[in-house]
Parts: structure tokens; sequence; C-alpha cells
């Protein structure tokens, strides 16, 4: 007998993705200020855009329709005030559990240790530290794979004895618990849990076998003397944010790479544009040579770049798409063109940075019918914000004559950087996460702040980065032209400028609960839009931040702007990563970082003196983990 809950997820499952793809529904372009009417937009979204387009789209306002039909409002839910607790604060009438927390198994591996004496080989079969940018794949209504990235680790809550007498082997568990994690879930009746063992199950670490593949393939930059294909890395860590694509992959954004190098010598151009020098992070290089800059000088231009991970084929290899190209990575927002092309939307987190975007040059279900991905081969443009609401893809592609210090594509991708500085690109106020609202056609990106926007040594003021000393940050929205994702040019506008409302000298244009420093975003299929904040551990409810309380998620309806505070986390976290059950009965959403010092480092032998959360007095030490929201009566979260 067939059991329903096993149907195995394959890319023919995708016929039905296009299927839905036919269904056309009149959007107003908001943006436009015309009454468009676009074709119902998809996120490439795989197995989870499959079930959330074909549930039942609640009628959202801005909707135009011939006959005048009642939309339910989005937000139905009692706002939470700010919080200084340690804990977790969501709604009357919904229950935050904690899913899964550093260092408990993803599959049939070892218990947390509270006093974390975890080897690390224990470490490489639990949960990684820091969780951040999350995907749910569902397998059936009631089962599906979750996979997370471990973004960093704080190397003093990591030992029982903090980082003294570094060596080898903390080495080797620092990286054992970066990386990505894939768990499979199950729902009980309203609760989910992990299931355990799982052949799903998987730890992904820095020292995982990958495959460098697309343009930088073989480039002079990536060989180094244990590889000198260009095409064998080991290991993704800085994980930031995340992606999705419509044949069912994941992929992983290796952000601050840069933190894990030592340069002693004087740093080349590249290494300055990506910030590798003398002063690491993590103090890998000195028991790991592959970090060691000096005697490993290409290791950090293999790292930097999207990795797409199979979730649903725990053997196999990760691959670097260089492509992409390369950067500090946040997220990677896979949509389709109307012409069944990806389009990929990524930022690069860094004060002045930019924001990208790919253009696969086939259709995916082309590509992907004839074993090649739509990742390897395409157009990587950076994006130039005009004043007036307009903009453009400037495309980085060697032969440009604005690109002729670029002998190649593959030159372009490795310092993908210094091929948008010569294209006039806009300097952001740090991009983090980007979503797209597929009916609406309009992506939002998260610029979290930027505190020397117009001191003089960073760039002035411009239209999508309005604020000198940008100390709340805001949220940038596009549309592309035509309603086509892939088209070069786009209108935008900003959804809101962060702060608190009620006070006239922030400046914040917030319709409800004020926040700054907004992180992650994420489009629900209904279309409620959620945003996390990531208000820095040294600015937590104090100075500029006096009285936002603790990091927090709010959900806001596109159409109306209003946001409302729907959770606030624990002391010293920052809320990051968000994903729903395509029914949107659970919410999935990631606590990083509890009882991160304010300042300076933790202290081992007093490692709960910021937070105890999750585990409370019962607890050695704080834990990041995945917290899954329900709703008490089983309904729609966030929803009336
Ligand atoms: Fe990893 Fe940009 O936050
Ligand atoms: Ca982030
Ligand atoms: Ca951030
Ligand atoms: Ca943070």
């Amino acid at each position: 007998m067939t059991d329903l809950d096993d149907i195995s997820v394959n890319p023919s499952n995708n016929r039905h993705f296009s299927d839905v793809a036919d269904t056309a529904v009149s959007r107003r372009s908001i943006l436009g200020g015309s009454a468009g009417v676009a074709a119902l937009g998809l996120m490439g979204t795989g197995v989870a855009s499959v079930l959330a387009a074909c549930s039942p789209e609640p009628g959202e306002p801005g909707t135009t329709t011939s006959t005048t039909v009642a939309t339910p409002a989005l937000l139905g839910f009692a706002g939470v005030p700010v919080s200084a607790a340690d804990t977790v604060v969501v709604p009357d009438g919904y229950t935050a559990s904690v899913l899964i927390a550093w260092g408990d198994p993803v599959s049939s591996g070892p218990a947390f240790a509270q006093d974390a004496s975890a080897t690390a080989a224990q470490q490489a079969e639990q949960w990684g530290m820091h969780n951040d940018g999350v995907v749910f794949f569902p397998i059936s209504a009631n089962r599906g794979l979750i996979v997370q990235n471990h973004e960093y680790t704080d190397d003093v809550l990591l030992f029982n004895d903090g980082m003294a007498g570094w060596n080898a082997e903390k080495t080797a568990k620092s990286q054992a618990a970066h990386g990505v994690g894939v768990i499979e879930v199950r729902r009980f009746g309203r609760e989910w849990r992990v299931v355990r063992p799982s052949g799903f199950a998987r730890r992904i670490t820095a020292n995982t076998p990958m495959k460098l593949s697309g343009p930088a393939v073989g480039n002079t930059l990536v060989k180094t003397s244990s590889d000198a294909s260009g095409a064998a890395v080991l290991g993704t860590f800085n994980n930031c944010a995340m992606g999705h694509t419509p044949w069912g992959t994941y992929l992983t954004c290796e952000e601050n790479f840069n933190g894990y190098f030592r340069k002693a010598a004087t740093p080349n151009a590249l290494e300055k544009r990506y910030g590798v020098g003398a002063s690491a992070g993590y103090p890998w290089y000195t028991t790991d040579q592959r970090f060691d800059v000096d005697v490993t000088p290409n290791e950090p231009n293999r790292h930097g770049w999207v990795v797409e991970i199979d979730p649903f084929n725990p053997s196999s290899t990760p691959v670097k798409r260089t492509a992409l190209g390369r950067m500090k990575h946040e997220g990677a927002c896979v949509v389709e063109a109307p012409d069944g092309r990806v389009v990929v939307f990524m930022g690069d987190d860094q004060t002045n940075e930019y924001i990208y975007r790919f253009v696969s040059a086939e259709p995916w279900e082309t590509a992907i019918a004839a074993g090649r991905s739509p990742l390897d081969d395409g157009v990587l443009s950076v994006a130039r914000f005009d004043a007036g609401g307009s903009g453009v893809w400037l495309p980085l592609v060697a032969g440009d004559p604005a690109l002729a210090s670029f002998a190649t594509q593959g030159d372009v991708v490795i310092n993908a950087r210094g091929a948008a500085d010569a294209k006039g690109a806009t300097k952001m106020d740090r991009p983090e996460w980007i979503d797209v609202h597929p009916g609406r056609k309009e992506g939002y990106v998260t610029l979290t702040n930027n505190s020397g926007r117009g001191n003089g040594t960073n760039p002035p003021v411009d239209a999508a980065n309005p604020r000198a000393s940008n100390v709340y940050g805001q949220i940038l929205r596009w549309a592309p032209s035509g309603g086509d994702w892939a088209s070069d040019s786009f209108s935008w506008d900003l959804f809101a400028l962060g702060g608190d409302p009620a006070v006239p000298a922030h400046g914040a244009t917030i319709v409800g609960d004020k926040y700054g420093s907004p992180d992650g975003i994420y489009v629900a299929p209904s279309g409620r839009l959620w945003i996390q904040t990531d208000v820095s551990s040294s600015t937590i409810d104090k100075g500029a931040y006096a009285g936002f309380g603790n990091n927090q998620m709010l959900c806001a309806d596109p159409s109306t702007r209003e946001t409302r505070r729907f959770l606030v986390g624990p002391k010293g976290c920052e809320i990051t990563g968000v994903v729903a059950t395509p029914d949107e009965k659970v919410l999935f959403v990631g606590i990083q970082h509890p009882g991160e010092a304010p300042s300076g480092d933790n202290d081992p032998a007093n490692p709960k003196q910021f937070s105890s959360w999750p585990d409370g007095a019962a607890g050695g030490r704080p834990r990041s983990g995945l917290l899954a929201v329900t709703r008490n009566d089983g309904g729609v979260i966030g929803a009336p």
C-alpha cells in the first residue's frame, strides 16, 4: 500500500506548478498607479509553492474585481506590546513552542549536553548554533522537511571552558556548528515534532565537500594547492538567509565569510574589497591552514557564494552557483518570469553595498529537463535606484567597455562588487532579506540601517536611502515594469521608514507599531508580510532604541501598510528566519543568539548572565532555536 504521506518529491510535480501559472488573477499595480492586469506570479518555491498556490487565496485588499466583494482584513490578531523579558511573547490565543534548538539531535545523534561538552563529532550530528534563514518543504499536509542555516557561533558559549586553550578540536567543533541543518517534521494534532530518526536528516558544515559550478570554475583565482581544478571546495559557513527553487532545492547564502580568514601580509585589492585581512573574527586559521590566507591564498575566493542543496537527497553534493556572483550574500529570492526563466534577487549585506539580480538564460524547465542548472548560465545585474521612483538593472557582463578590466565572466562574478562599482550601482543602507509578493508583483527588501549615511565619509543621502545617520532602517519595495521580473526597469517606493511613528524626530512612516533595523522579511501565501528585526545587542532597548524592547516580529498588510507587532523574543536575541506551512496554520520562527553579550564577550563561567532561554533554570546556557507558532483554535496565523 502506498502511504499518501510518503509521496516522493520530484520535479514532475512541477507540471502541476505550471498549471497554476495559467490562472490569471487581476491585481492592481499599486506602484504604477494603473489598473493593470497581471498574471498570478509564482515564487520559485518548489513543492511549497505548489501547495501554497493551490490553496485558496483570501481576497486581498488591493485586488480589483469587477464586482464588489468584501475582503477580509489580513491582520486579525491583537498586537503585543514591546517586551524586555527573557521570554517569547505572542498574542493571546497563540502558542510558541521550541521545535529544535542548538545541540538537539537532527536524527539519532546524541542529546544536547547543557554543559556544552559535546565533541566536534557529536556536534556534527546535532542542530548547529545560531539558526537563521529557513525553508519548509512540504511532503504532505502533515509532513515536511525544514532546512535552516546555522549562521555563526558564539565560541564562548559553544564550549564549557569558552575559548581557553583553543586547539584543532575546538576549530572542528566550531566548524561543525556552522552550515545548514535538514530535519524531518510531522504534525501530531496541532503540534509539530521533529522525526527521529529520519533518512532525510542531515548536517552540512564548514567541512562538507561541495562543487563549484558556473563561470568561476577553473578560474586561477579559485584554484588552491589542494584543488588544481578550481571546482572542488570544502564547506559553507556564515550562511545567512536563503531561497528555494521551483525544482525543489534550497539555496543557502554565504555572508560574512571574510571573518573566518586571516591574512597577515598586505591584502590585495580583491581581498580589500571583500574585507579579507589581518583581523579574523574566528581563530580557525590557527589550527586549519585553509583559513590562513598567507598559506592558502585563494581559499577566500571559494566562499561568498549561493550554494544549492537538494534536501530530498541526503547524499547529494551541494553546489556553489557562481553565476549568481560573489558577495556577502544575505539571501536569494527566486521568482519565475512569465517566459519561465528564473530570476534571483540578492542583497549584499554591508554598509553601502548593492542589490543584485540574476536572470537565467533559459526557462528553468528546459534547463532541468536537459540536465543543466538554470543557475549556471544567465545575466547578473545590479540595481540603480533613481530619484522619482524609477530604477534599472545594470548588467555585469564581461566584454562591456565599463568592465574592461575583467577578462572573463569568471573574473566578473568573483569580484561582483568591483564590477558593480564600475557600473554605477546605488549604494544602499545594508541590504538584508528580499521577498516578493507574487500576486501584487512587488519585491520587498529590508535596508537594515546605516548610521554613517551622509556623514561625509559615507555617501550622501539619496532617494532610496533618504536619511543621514539612519539608525532605524527602511523597507523598500519595487515593481518590475510590465509585471515581468526579468524586465530591466522597475518602479519603487519606500514601504516604511523605521522608528517610532509617535516621535516626529524619528521620521518614521510606519503605519502601526514601532520597529527598527528590519532584517528578515517574508511574504506568506496569503500575502501577509512578516518583518523581523535585528537591533544589535549593544543597542537593544537603549539609546536610539530605548523603549523598543527586545527584537521582534511584526505582520503588515501590503495594501494598507498597517503593521502590528506579533512576537517579541527573549533577551539579547535577533529574530531571524520565518516560513509558514502552505495552510499557514504554523509559522516557524527563528530565535538567534539569545543572551548575546551587549558588549564584549560572554563569560564561560557565567553563560546565563544575559539570558537562559529556552531551557530556563534547568538549562546550562542560552540556545538559538526554531519556534513553531500555532493558534490555539487551529486557525491561520495572523488572520482574523
Ligand atoms: Fe546575517 Fe545580514 O544578516
Ligand atoms: Ca540578516
Ligand atoms: Ca542583520
Ligand atoms: Ca544580529
